[in-house]
């Protein structure tokens, strides 16, 4: 087992690369490269790309998780079902490592991708609320413009195989448990918030969410954005951009995110979010009805119910 230390880009099939660029842009992220058959967009963190949109039949391809050192990606390359090490001949470079989940999802191990430098992150505001006033003396001011996202810091997969692969991000990645969801039976796990094993050191309280369902699919990629001014600035721009609107702006209970969900032309969801729980790896693992997983501590209620 290694211990990854985020997800690093995800791999998505889209069926046009101009379409797919208009509404990346849209949504927030920046070109870093494009080929005949593939776009890379990045965020303003120093990924070369977050997020690879390339030619294929739509939907969600794989994901890229990052090892945190080229001797982990060696011990990694002897794990059962593991390519060898090999370079990655795609602009930002790097080495990798080939799995396929239990799921039939690629993932890819990556190590040494190309940086960039960081973009500068505009409207930085800090808040000032009822018992904290943080901001003294200095007048918000937002500049205009589209969202800007950082980066991606969660894929939300839909599985037939559930328990088989929360066992395969666990046992070969490090992923750790943040919260399970159990079934009506009060006892059956049907989801679990999985996070990166960074130590002592605080992260997301998940990078990866697995969910129990008839089928086999990715619900959302979650991509974050500087606070609740950025998701609701980025709201107003898709709105004007006409794009399609899913849920939100609320603030999800597991995980405590700020979130606001839009689907691309090819169907699908990209969900902005902010203020997201920081978890170290002593975090103990929490366990809620997944009855609630739709709940919110505010916003506008789920439109599928
Ligand atoms: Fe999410």
């Amino acid at each position: 087992m290694i211990k990854v230390t985020d997800v690093q880009y995800a791999r998505i099939g889209v069926p046009d690369l101009d379409e797919a660029e208009g509404f990346l842009t849209d949504l927030g992220l920046q070109t870093s490269a494009r080929t005949d058959t593939s776009l890379y967009m990045r965020g303003s963190d120093d990924d070369h790309h977050c997020y690879v949109a390339e030619l294929a039949e739509p939907g969600y391809i794989g994901m890229g998780l990052e090892a945190s050192s080229e001797e982990d990606l060696e011990k990694i390359s002897h794990a059962d079902g593991a390519s060898p090490v090999e370079a990655i001949d795609e602009p930002g470079g790097g080495s990798r490592v080939r799995f396929r989940d239990p799921a039939g999802f690629a993932v890819d191990v990556v190590y040494g991708i190309e940086k960039l430098d960081l973009l500068p992150v505009k409207n930085i505001v800090s808040q000032n609320s009822g018992s904290d006033r943080r901001r003294l003396g200095v007048r918000a001011k937002f500049e205009q413009g589209p969202g800007q996202i950082k980066r991606l810091g969660h894929v939300v997969l839909f599985v037939q195989n559930f328990a088989e692969c929360v066992d395969f991000y666990s046992s070969l990645f490090g992923l750790i448990s943040s919260d399970e969801m159990f079934d009506d039976d009060g006892e059956t796990i049907v989801s679990n918030f999985l996070r990166c094993d960074l130590g002592n050191d605080f992260t997301d309280h998940h990078t990866l969410y697995l969910k129990q369902m008839g089928e086999t699919r990715c619900h959302h990629l979650g991509l974050e954005v500087e606070d609740i001014d950025a998701v609701q600035r980025a709201n107003q721009h898709m709105s004007s951009k006409e794009h399609k609107h899913n849920w939100g702006v609320g603030r999800h209970i597991v995980g405590s995110n700020i979130f606001d969900q839009w689907i691309a032309p090819w169907g699908l969801m990209h969900e902005y979010f902010a203020d997201m729980d920081m978890l170290d790896a002593n975090a103990p693992t929490g366990r809620t009805p997944v009855s609630e997983s739709l709940a919110t501590h505010w916003g506008p209620p789920h439109p599928y119910l």
